[in-house]
């Protein structure tokens, strides 16, 4: 089994954090590349925010003028998921929520060529599950990209109950191709690196909780005496709280409640309030004057 051809169109659906740079990945690959979200002039913002990345990095990276312009040129906001039938792989970055996903899937099936490959880059529901709601669970697999996606080599090649052996070899390849390091593994709660992340999230909030340090503090201590390249509150406001505090309540609810994945309240309430995190401006840290300062 081969990589895709450049030539195939990817589509993304979900211009957020992640669709934005899956898009980006998948259109410096050399895909036609299309994106579409249901918030109206999200995925235009996306491309324009993928345009202007890409001119930061002009000069970097033997990334040049001529290259830029032949990826920007290759992406397209979709108006409707209809515009995304002629697509050969289909990546989804939406709401971590299983309906939700699961109805978005349903309603391509009936858009998409036969051939076409479904993905879910979900950080840590069933593909299994995902792909029960479908009529050919086959084609649909794992394809689980890191923030920020350009810039992080891994990707979990996540196989459900159903996928096909032959879908996971493409999308192994195409990673590859697409300057990716690939890992192979199967649909398990939080797959490999969510599960094992879990508890530095977890233990950092605890910490907090109980007002042994502050979030500063300890990121500090992680990053310089850790070796982390970032301590787990920065990490979470870099990860958006909302999408964060999802996965640790899939994961808690996919383990029976095992109180090792416990959600935090203090998580919680950050999410009740808005403050996601560098997406909403403020989180643990204040984001808005651009340097991260500690939030109030
Ligand atoms: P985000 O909140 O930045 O973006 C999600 C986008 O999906 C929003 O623009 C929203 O309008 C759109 N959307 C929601 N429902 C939709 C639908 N039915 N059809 C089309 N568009 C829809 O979220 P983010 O961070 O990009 O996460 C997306 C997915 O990627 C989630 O499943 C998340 O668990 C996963 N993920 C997130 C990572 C992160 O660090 N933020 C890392 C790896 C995976």
């Amino acid at each position: 089994m081969a990589a895709l051809d450049p030539s195939v169109v990817v589509a993304v659906v979900g211009a957020g954090a992640m669709g934005q740079g899956i898009a980006q990945v998948a259109a410096e690959a050399g895909h036609p590349v299309l994106l579409y979200d249901t918030r109206p002039g999200a995925a235009e913002a996306a491309v324009a925010a993928i345009a202007q990345a890409l001119t930061s990095l002009v000069g970097k990276d033997k990334r040049t003028a001529a290259a830029r312009d032949a990826a920007v040129g290759r992406l397209r906001a979709a108006g409707g998921l209809p515009d995304l039938a002629g697509a050969g792989l289909v990546v989804e970055a939406i709401v971590e929520d299983l309906d939700v996903k699961r109805r978005l899937f349903a309603e391509l099936e009936g858009i998409v060529g036969d051939g076409t490959i479904l993905a879910t880059n979900t950080s840590s529901l069933s593909v299994t599950a995902i792909g029960a709601g479908i009529g050919r669970p086959e084609r649909l697999a794992g394809l689980h990209f890191f923030n920020p996606a350009p810039l992080m080599a891994l990707v979990e090649v996540v196989g459900g109950l159903a996928s096909d052996a032959g879908v996971l070899d493409t999308l192994v390849d195409t990673a590859k191709a697409w300057g990716k390091s690939p890992v192979r593994c199967r649909s398990t709660p939080g797959f490999i690196v969510n599960r094992v992340a879990r508890p530095f999230y977890a233990e950092g909030l605890r910490l907090l909780q109980e007002q042994a340090a502050d979030p500063a503090t300890i990121d500090a201590v992680m990053r310089e005496a850790g070796g982390f390249r970032m301590g787990p509150f920065e990490l979470m406001d870099l990860i958006g709280h909302d999408v964060n505090f999802a996965v640790t309540r899939s994961v808690h609810a996919a383990y029976f409640g095992d109180p090792r994945f416990q959600p935090s309240l203090i998580q919680q309430e950050l999410v009740e309030a808005g403050r996601l995190g560098r997406k909403s401006g403020r989180g643990f840290y204040d984001h808005a004057a651009g340097a991260a300062k500690p939030a109030p």
